[in-house]
C-alpha cells in the first residue's frame, strides 16, 4: 500500500514540477515575443523618423552600423531616443547656467534636442570623419551656429572642466571610457558639481569607483536599458 501511495506522490510531483517547467518555458517565449515586436516597432518609427528628417534635409536617424571608431572599435551609430532624453534633461536644475557636452555626439541629435533647453552652451564631440561631415550639415540645415563642434577623440578633450552637464550614449568600451573618465577627473575645477548622464551605461562601475560621482537617478528606458545620471565634485 505504501509503494503504490509513494507512486502516486510521486506522480503528482512530477505533473506539479513539469508545469513549472511548462510556465517557465512560455513565460521565456512570451518575453522573448515582446523583446522582438518592440524591436520591429522601434525600426519602423525609425524609418518614418528618417523620411521625416529627409524631407527636412536632415539626417539624425538612419543607422550607420559597423564603423570603427578609436582604438578599433566597432560601434554602430544609434541615436538616443527623444522621450527618454527628455526625460533625463528634465532631471536638470536650470536656475544655475548650465553647459552641456555630448561625448561621441554622432549626427547630433542629442544637440539638437538640448538646444531646445535654457543651456548656456551646447558641444558636443565626435570621433569618425564620415559622421562629423553629418552633424555639420545638420547643424547648418538647423543655422545652429551657436552649437559647438569638435571633431576629436575624446580622450584629447581637455575642456571638460567648463562642462556642467557631460552626457554619454554608451560611445565606447571600457579601455577608452577609463581614460575619459580619468581625463574628466582631471580637469574638473574645485568645488564646482558635474552631472554625468549615461545613457546604457554598460561602464557605470567605471563611474562608481571614482568615488567622486555618486549615482542620483536610474531611469529604465525601453528594452530593458538604463539612463544613469551621477553627481560629484571635487
Ligand atoms: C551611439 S552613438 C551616440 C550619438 C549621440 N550621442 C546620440 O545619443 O544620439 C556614439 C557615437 O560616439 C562616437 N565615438 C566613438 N568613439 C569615440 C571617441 N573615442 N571619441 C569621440 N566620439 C566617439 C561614435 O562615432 C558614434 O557616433
Amino acid at each position: 500500500m505504501y509503494s503504490s501511495i509513494r507512486r502516486k506522490w510521486e506522480k503528482i510531483l512530477k505533473y506539479k514540477r513539469d508545469g513549472v517547467l511548462l510556465t517557465q518555458i512560455c513565460d521565456a517565449i512570451k518575453g522573448r515575443t515582446i523583446y522582438r515586436v518592440s524591436g520591429i516597432l522601434m525600426r519602423l518609427r525609425g524609418k518614418v523618423q528618417e523620411q521625416y528628417e529627409k524631407k527636412r534635409g536632415l539626417d539624425f536617424s538612419a543607422p550607420l552600423p559597423g564603423m570603427y571608431a578609436a582604438e578599433g572599435e566597432r560601434r554602430d551609430y544609434w541615436p538616443s531616443e527623444k522621450k527618454y532624453v527628455q526625460r533625463a534633461l528634465a532631471e536638470l536644475d536650470f536656475h544655475n547656467k548650465l553647459n552641456f557636452l555630448d561625448v561621441g555626439c554622432g549626427k547630433g541629435y542629442v544637440l539638437y534636442l538640448a538646444a531646445a533647453y535654457p543651456f548656456a552652451r551646447i558641444a558636443g564631440i565626435e570621433y569618425s570623419e564620415d559622421v562629423f561631415s553629418i552633424l555639420k550639415r545638420n547643424m547648418a540645415q538647423l543655422r545652429r551656429t551657436d552649437i559647438a563642434l569638435f571633431n576629436a577623440d575624446a580622450r584629447d578633450f581637455d575642456a571638460y572642466g567648463e562642462y556642467d552637464v557631460i552626457y554619454f550614449f554608451n560611445p565606447f568600451g571600457e579601455k577608452i571610457m577609463s581614460d575619459v573618465i580619468e581625463s574628466i577627473l582631471n580637469q574638473m575645477r574645485k568645488e564646482k558639481e558635474y552631472t554625468i548622464i549615461y545613457y546604457n551605461p554598460v561602464c557605470a562601475d567605471l563611474i562608481l569607483q571614482t568615488g567622486i560621482f555618486k549615482l542620483v537617478r536610474d531611469l529604465p528606458i525601453a528594452r530593458g536599458c538604463k539612463i544613469h545620471i551621477y553627481r560629484g565634485k571635487r
